[in-house]
């Protein structure tokens, strides 16, 4: 979601004189567009902003580099955020990045800036963002912002505002000139995609499964993939859509956070174990060769071993591919924070994300075993990150496939046959 969001700053800035550069050297500012979901990804960006210290320290009086902070954290934070680091020069909030050629003025100016509020109704529809560190092949396009589902654990809802979605033409518009400038993936994102919903008074209603439809109807050869789904709104008519168009990508990533009842109930996730295993019965009849992925949360207020042990349960029960695992971290002002206990200790919540995390190990390269000797159709994205001698490119699962170097091009479709495996590759080789 940041990686879109500041593709949209890009955009916004580049419009007003400003460019990228590749280095920091000759840069007159530094933005940190920053996420507050868990303590250390705030100490990270923390880091980084000590470590500019030391840049700033070498420029010379008026060749200074301005820093500023945006997203999440700036919202959380506002101003305290540039008493506490005094390096920082301005901050940003999620909703007000048409303010930023203001800031940058103002911070020019010699002054300081803080722009937070937010909008019931921003989604930067009309601005094409422009393409950061791409790969000119796969890109993110953002098609809602905001949550409110108010799960309790999380700081989202404070820092992102109100629900809203974007214009389903303006997305449209948005994937086919990606498609026509070469690009062959899109990522439509969104806190909660399924709750995606826009009708005027002129149109019928658009709701998720019809944009991802007109999405997909764009060109065959256009991969389109979606994040995230939250549980209790994933309809059987967007599996049905899913299954109908080749080019939509198996693959669904459901956060389960805990596989508890009273761990959700708690959390405020609004579905039960039960509920959730009926969504991924209900995925898998439709596609039965779809991938799932989850988020999972360690050492929740009150957790005990027993709701640990049902999340270990649920994990070999579902068999996922992926999933992303994370310590309970407690956030400010949120309801869990101010109502309940955070009263797992740490290294308790670390034994228990580590199981976790052994777990998910074995079945995800267990899960890969069962895929040697099956032809995937791969988008080949370019060069493997380990070795020059081989390419990489994914499947529809989204799992990463990894061949010798050959005469593939990036940005085009081969078949590969899948001859070995670890927990988070497949290795193969092309057979077309
Ligand atoms: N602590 C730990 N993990 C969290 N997440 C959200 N809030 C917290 C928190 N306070 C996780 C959830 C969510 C993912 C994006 O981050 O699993 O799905
Ligand atoms: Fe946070 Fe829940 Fe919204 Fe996801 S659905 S962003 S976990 S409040």
């Amino acid at each position: 979601m940041n990686f879109a969001d500041s593709e949209v700053v890009g955009s916004i800035l580049g419009k007003a004189g400003y460019e990228v550069v590749e280095a920091l050297d000759g840069a007159d500012f530094c933005l940190i567009n920053t996420c507050a979901i868990r303590d250390n990804a705030e100490q990270r960006v923390r880091h980084r902003v000590h470590e500019l210290r030391a840049v700033q320290g070498r420029r010379g009086p008026g060749a200074g580099l301005r820093i500023g902070v945006l997203g999440c954290m700036a919202e959380r934070l506002q101003s305290r955020l540039m008493e506490e680091e005094d390096n920082v020069s301005f901050v940003c909030g999620p909703d007000a990045y048409r303010r930023l050629p203001e800031l940058l003025a103002q911070v020019r100016r010699g002054q300081k800036a803080a722009e937070v509020e937010l909008s019931t109704t921003e989604t930067y529809a009309d601005i094409e963002p422009v393409r950061l560190a791409s790969n000119g092949i796969s890109a993110y396009i953002s098609i809602m912002r905001g949550c409110q589902n108010y799960c309790s654990y999380c700081v989202v809802p404070y820092t992102r505002g109100r629900e809203r979605s974007r214009d389903p033409q303006t997305v449209v518009a948005e994937a086919r000139s990606l498609f026509e400038a070469g690009y062959r993936e899109v990522t439509l994102l969104g806190q909660n995609v399924n709750s995606y919903r826009w009708s005027t008074d002129a149109a019928a209603t658009v709701d998720f499964p019809d944009l991802l439809r007109m999405v997909a109807e764009i060109d065959p050869s256009l991969k389109v993939r979606f994040a995230t789904s939250h549980p209790k709104d994933l309809s059987d008519k967007l599996l049905e859509v899913m299954a109908a168009s080749h080019n939509i990508c198996r693959c669904i990533h459901l956060p389960v956070q805990s596989g508890s009842d009273r761990m959700l109930k708690l959390m405020n996730r609004k579905y039960t174990v039960a509920w959730y295993l009926d969504r991924v019965d209900a995925i898998r009849r439709h596609m039965p060769d779809c991938s799932i992925t989850t988020d999972v949360i360690a050492g929740f207020c009150g957790e005990t071993e027993d709701d640990h042990r049902a999340t270990l349960d649920l994990f070999r029960r579902v068999r996922y591919d992926y999933a992303y695992m994370f310590k309970y971290s407690q956030r400010e002002g949120t309801y869990a924070a101010r109502h309940m206990a955070d009263d797992i200790p740490d290294a308790e919540k670390t034994r228990r994300l580590n199981e976790i995390i052994a777990l998910q190990g074995e079945i995800a390269l267990e899960n890969n075993r069962r895929e040697l000797g099956r032809e995937y159709e791969v988008l080949v994205e370019g060069e493997s990150h380990r070795s020059k001698s081989q390419l990489f490119g994914r499947n529809s699962q989204n799992k990463v496939l990894v061949f010798d170097r050959c005469d593939a091009l990036p940005g085009t479709y081969r078949t590969v046959r899948v001859e070995s495996c670890t927990a988070a590759t497949l290795i193969g080789r092309l057979v077309d």
